[in-house]
């Protein structure tokens, strides 16, 4: 059974590997009637792209979006929307040296052993070039949300942590530095670490918080479809995840229950939020926050030991062009996997009551 559908309403279904000739997707479900700004689209895809500084993978590509069906004079009309991003700037000669071999920690056994064969060049479908798809139907959702906002950040690079509250931290500053980390002097210590990092041969990992303002309450459908379930498992759907946490998380568990509690105002409102937002699976009207954290990802320019395909000890040295740390690419893409999440249950709360 394939796995390349997300949603129930608002659905998209994504397409293609990274070295073939295209990527793309299909958006089915999204209503007729919204202005789309094509600009804020390629804004986001800009965001995620290779090469757009020193810090991340140098592969050149324009990843410029171009669309085939369902808008019609700048609106969407109910019809899906389908899209496509080509590729480039392919040096598939540098991945011949998996072509048989499996890269540690990466998808390249699993595909094999799964499929019967694999498309290596650049990680074929695992690679994590197929999100630019959902950047571009997430920055779609985005609009359809509005006016709800969804901003992304990185708060942890290795050990570097920016010690923050998300509900006070200042967004406009997302932006200003290719980290994409709010606060200017941390953001540079993470810059110059993830350079020595990728000088060693080696990569980190980090965190991405997100926060949504504006949610209505009501969005999230018990028992099984939870809106902090749905946005854990989108979460965990992208390459590198490794965790997920909403509002308090892990450290919730240290504290007791008088100190836990989100304290009603009158308003409904809660003087604190401690929830993250959700409460039984369905917003509550307060901003949603959530941490995702990406691992150092597998491909590193160091010798290592591995295996090939008959089973056999090899030697593997990296090649190509990768990321040395995710995470400042990986903004967008969660960004854009929330607004799926949400989208499609702004749609699903529709069926909520008479
Ligand atoms: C934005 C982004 C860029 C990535 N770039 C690389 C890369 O350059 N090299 C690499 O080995 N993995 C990279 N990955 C991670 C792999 O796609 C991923 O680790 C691989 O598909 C195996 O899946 P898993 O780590 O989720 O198990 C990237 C992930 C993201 C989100």
């Amino acid at each position: 059974m394939a796995g390349n559908t997300h949603g129930t309403l608002f659905k998209l279904t994504t397409f293609g590997e990274s070295h073939g000739k295209a990527i793309g997707g299909v958006i089915d479900g999204c209503p007729a009637g919204l202005t789309l700004d094509i600009t804020a689209i390629q804004n986001d895809l800009d965001r995620r792209k290779p090469g757009q500084s020193a810090i991340v993978t140098q592969r050149k590509e324009p990843d410029e979006v171009e669309f085939f069906s369902g808008i019609f004079e700048g609106q969407t009309t109910g019809t899906p929307i389908g899209f496509a991003i080509h590729n480039t700037n392919q040096k598939s000669k540098d991945y011949s040296h998996i072509k048989d071999s499996y890269r540690p920690s990466h998808a390249d056994y699993v595909y094999d052993e799964k499929y019967g064969l694999r498309d290596y060049r650049g990680g074929g479908r695992s690679s994590a070039r197929e999100t630019a798809s959902r950047v571009v139907a997430g920055a779609i959702a985005k609009q359809f949300l509005a006016p709800v906002t969804i901003n992304a950040y990185v708060s942890a690079v290795g050990t570097i942590q920016l010690d923050h509250d998300p509900s006070k931290v200042d967004l406009s500053q997302i932006e200003n530095n290719p980290v994409r980390c709010p606060d200017a002097a941390v953001a540079t210590e993470m810059e110059n670490y993830i350079k020595a990092i990728r000088k060693e041969g080696d990569t980190v990992g980090g965190i991405v918080t997100c926060v949504i303002k504006d949610l209505p309450v009501g969005l999230g459908e018990p028992v099984f479809d939870k809106l902090h379930a749905e946005l854990g498992k989108a979460m965990l759907s992208i390459n590198a995840v490794k965790g997920f946490e909403y509002g308090s998380g892990f450290a919730g568990t240290q504290m007791k229950g008088s100190q836990h509690n989100d304290l009603f105002n009158t308003d409904a409102s809660t003087k604190t939020n401690r929830s993250g937002g959700v409460q039984g699976g369905i917003s509550n009207g307060m901003d949603i926050y959530f941490n995702v954290a990406f691992k150092p990802v597998a491909t590193i320019m160091q010798n290592q030991e591995t295996i090939n395909s008959k089973g056999e000890s090899v030697a593997m040295q990296g090649k190509g062009r990768h990321d040395p740390c995710v995470v400042p690419r990986a903004v967008p893409i969660v960004e854009a996997m929330a607004a799926l999440v949400l989208a499609d249950f702004k749609l699903l709360k529709r069926t909520n009551k008479i």
